[in-house]
Parts: structure tokens; sequence; C-alpha cells
């Protein structure tokens, strides 16, 4: 029954992989907040570029956020468990130059024998049948007073119904299926998981959709999307 699952979510993402690049496509909503990801990022770490960090980025995609953390000096590894994600993110980086390592990689089997300065998982956790078990091995990739930074989805009526039905079903801005409910992840349970793993200092930001401005910003409303950045010592 668990494989059943992950293996739809492969195909699902399987199907996407040419998409990943197209600014108005299928991931238009990630080339959208691609900015705050990166002003998010710099802002937990409390620097001005990345020259000299050493990142993992797992569950890479097709290299939009380990692109955007080469550009400013990171030294980048993207993982990502489907070939065809690996091979764009590739293709991509070469022709813009950018030195990113990219391996085709199962986070849940594979033993990560580097360690580094940071783990970005972003929109990965809510993919996951497991995702407790991946927090704790992140741990082990991480070098002492390592950062890890995620984003995720809440559970709630709330995010249900703007993820689901608006987002996926109505406004069609997201993939149809590429969410399930039920693995939305609350942040409370995701502090309560991390402080379980020693990590410490733990701190949440929303990421919210301004209907205004049209826009989307950072902000103290984790009710729908949402940052978490923590370290370990
Ligand atoms: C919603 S996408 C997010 C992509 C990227 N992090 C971003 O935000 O631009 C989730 C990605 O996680 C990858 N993924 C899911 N489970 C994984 C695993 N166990 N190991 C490696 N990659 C995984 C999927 O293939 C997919 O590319």
């Amino acid at each position: 029954m668990k494989n059943e699952k992950k293996n739809t979510e492969f195909e699902h993402f399987s199907s996407l992989a040419n998409d990943w690049w197209s600014k108005n496509g299928k991931f238009k909503i990630l080339h959208d907040i691609q900015p705050i990801r990166i002003k998010y990022i710099l802002e937990a770490l409390n620097k001005k570029n990345l020259n000299n960090t050493k990142i993992l980025d797992i569950g890479c995609g097709g290299g939009l956020v380990s692109e955007g953390l080469s550009k400013i000096g990171g030294t980048v590894t993207g993982i990502d468990f489907i070939k065809e994600n690996i091979n764009v993110a590739k293709i991509h980086a070469k022709k813009n130059n950018l030195k990113i390592n990219y391996f085709v990689k199962d986070f849940e089997k594979e033993k990560i024998t580097s360690k580094y300065d940071v783990i970005i998982v972003l929109e990965v956790l809510e993919h996951l049948n497991t995702w407790e078990e991946f927090v704790r091995k992140i741990k082990l990739s991480l070098k002492k007073n390592g950062t890890l930074i995620i984003s995720t989805i809440n559970r709630n009526l709330v995010s249900k119904f703007l993820t689901l039905d608006i987002g996926e079903n109505f406004l069609k801005l997201i993939p149809l299926n590429t969410h399930t409910f039920y693995k939305f992840i609350k942040p409370e349970e995701l502090e309560q998981v991390l402080s379980s793993n020693n990590f410490e200092n733990i701190k949440f930001k929303g990421l919210t959709y301004d209907a205004l401005k049209l826009s989307w910003k950072l902000s103290e409303n984790t009710k729908i999307n949402y940052f978490c950045s923590c370290k370990i010592n």
C-alpha cells in the first residue's frame, strides 16, 4: 500500500518533468515565489550571499532553487528520485554556466555520506508517507551548527479549500492530484518532530498571497503555506 502511494507520487512528478522551466507552465507558482524563497533562505541564514556554504537541496525537481542558491555563491548539490527531473536540471544548469552537482537519489533509501552546512527541503515533506523518518535522516547529513530549511503546507480546512479546491480543482494553478490532504503537516507537528530530533531555534514564517498587490509575501500567517528553519548542534 505504501509503495503504491509512493509510485503514484513518482508517476505524477515524472509526467511533469519537462515543464520545470516554463515560467507560465505547471510550476508557475514555484517560479512566482522564487524571489521570496531565496530572500527567506538568506534571512534564515542571516547572510547576504552563500559563499563557502555547502548546500544539499533534497527533492530539487528541475533545479529552480538549486540554481537560485548557486547564483548567490552556494556550493549546491541537488538530489531527486526522478531521473527526468535531474536530466532537466543538469541541462538547464549547463546552459546557465552554473556548477551544480545533481544526482538521481531517493533520499529515503540511499545513504548520504557527505555533511552539509545547509539542507533545503522545499515542498517535499507533504508528498511523503513518512516525513518524520525523512527529518530524522536529514539530521545525519547536517554538519554541527547546520541549518535545515523546510517549506510545506498546513493541514486545516482553509488550506484544503485554497490548495485543493481552488488551486488544483477550480483555478488549476497547481496540476491536479499534486497534493493529498492528509499528508499536509501542521506547524506544531513539525515542531514536535524537529524538537524530538534535537533541532533547536525552530522558527516559522508564512507565505501568503497579497490579493491587492497580486504577489506573494512573507508573513506571520502560517495557516496555509509556511517555511520553517532550525539548527542542529
Ligand atoms: C513539489 S516538488 C518540489 C521541487 C523543489 N523542491 C521546488 O520546490 O522547486 C517535490 C519534489 O520532491 C521529489 N521527491 C519526492 N520524494 C523524494 C525522495 N524520497 N527522494 C528524492 N526526491 C524526492 C519529487 O520528485 C519532486 O521533484
